[in-house]
């Protein structure tokens, strides 16, 4: 058939479905996901199908069963209903897909892959596997930044999408996260987001980097906040790429709360935090049966000999069975000390994660109080994440 793919705006409309089994199923599926009103007429009627109908007829199809619907799809196991079905459709000016016999039927169901804005229907002349491998080599390549489907026209209006780029591993972003990075006209980032991703990135898009090195950004957190809203208000879509979660911290709350204040709209792309992502790169599960059934993830980005840095040591020293340390390379020392002061077991498992996920990635293990020694002989600075409890023990 030399058809003409049109998109159809389904919703709050009729479509009839002949027949009851797994392939009614699917397409009612497809129709009720589009905002169809299904209505399913089969004397047998699969379960899956009975949940995602509008209304089953537990009966034969007779003829007129077909008045009113907008669509009809024939999907019994019976070639002459099938048949009866898709003539009465003729007849009454109605589209009908015939699932045994494409050919017989006046409409496909391609194969369909949508993602934001975009969608893509594929037939592949009435061969549906044919279709679907098509189908999904593009939306590999479309994830993965290769074919780019980013939108030319401008944004109209601007926003903001704080995106968790995960522990570093370009693969480790969500597929969302993936494609608003892709779909941005700038794209302010961190040091440690995913940062291989930005080479994919097309030319016209402006990149903002706000940190190169530790310790030394270019962009305080008020600029930073400033620069991703009035970009938004400037109509444009703002990727905020960040490293592992967004509010793992993160800051992204403060981002948040900049783009609410600045009337700009804002969405949240959760990302794989480096808390758990560090540990697995290394076979660490943050619980384990019988070893830990809680964890908690801390900041040692502050003084741990200061009351009023907010340490609760009693707590985290018999409290949570693991806990992972960020930010806690230079301050471990201290850490390490104020633990097995107050009740943490000195030969307690450990393990600090450098650069976890990454090519650079390397692993010190050493019972808790040698942990500090071993990892400056190492010379294993930050980033790392540190991992202290009977899981640390686990692993590679
Ligand atoms: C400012 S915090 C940001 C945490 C981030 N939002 C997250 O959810 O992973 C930065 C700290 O995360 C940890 N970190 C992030 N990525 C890491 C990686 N790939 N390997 C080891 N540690 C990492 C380090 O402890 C680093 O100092």
């Amino acid at each position: 058939m030399t058809g003409l793919p049109l998109l159809l705006d389904l919703a709050g409309r009729r479509v009839v479905i002949v027949g009851g089994g797994s392939v009614a199923a699917r397409r009612g599926r497809t129709f009720s996901d589009a905002g169809a009103l299904v209505e399913v007429i089969a004397p047998a009627v699969n379960p899956e199908l009975r949940s995602t109908a509008a209304r089953v007829d537990e009966r034969a199809y007779r003829s007129g069963d077909l008045a009113g619907a907008w669509l009809v799809v024939a999907a019994t196991d019976v070639a002459a209903v099938n048949e009866a079905v898709a003539a009465e459709a003729e007849q009454q000016r109605i589209f009908c897909v015939r699932a045994d016999a494409a050919a017989g039927g006046s409409a496909r169901v391609p194969a369909v892959y949508a993602t934001g804005d975009l969608t893509v229907a594929v037939n592949a002349g009435d061969d549906p596997r044919r279709a679907v491998e098509l189908r999904n080599l593009i939306a590999a390549a479309v994830d993965a930044g290769e074919l780019q489907a980013r939108p030319n026209r401008p944004a109209g209006i601007g926003s903001v999408s704080l995106i968790g780029g995960g522990p570093g591993d370009p693969e480790l972003i969500t597929v969302r996260g993936r494609r608003l990075l892709f779909e941005a006209d700038v794209v302010v980032t961190d040091r440690l987001a995913p940062r291989s991703l930005l080479d994919r990135l097309d030319g016209r898009v402006e990149i903002i980097d706000c940190g190169k090195s530790a310790h030394r950004h270019n962009l305080t957190q008020d600029e930073i906040n400033a620069v991703i809203v009035q970009r938004a208000l400037d109509g444009k879509r703002v990727a905020r790429l960040k490293g592992g979660d967004p509010f793992v911290f993160g800051r992204g709350g403060e981002e948040v709360a900049a783009c609410i204040a600045g009337g700009v709209p804002v969405q949240v792309v959760p990302g794989i935090t480096s808390a758990i992502a560090a540990p697995a790169a290394v076979g660490i599960p943050v619980t384990h049966r019988g070893l830990a059934a809680d964890f908690a993830v801390v900041s040692g980005h502050r003084d741990p000999g200061r009351a009023e840095a907010g340490w609760n040591w009693p707590e985290l020293a018999v409290g949570p069975a693991t806990l992972v340390l960020l930010m806690g390379v230079d301050t471990i020392d201290g850490i390490v000390s104020e633990l097995i002061t107050h009740g943490r077991p000195a030969d307690t498992p450990a393990a600090a994660i450098h650069r976890a996920t990454l090519p650079q990635q390397r692993v010190v293990r050493a019972p808790l109080v040698d942990l500090p020694s071993r990892m400056r002989d190492a010379g294993l600075g930050a980033p790392a994440v540190v991992v202290i409890g009977a899981v640390a023990a686990l692993g590679w």
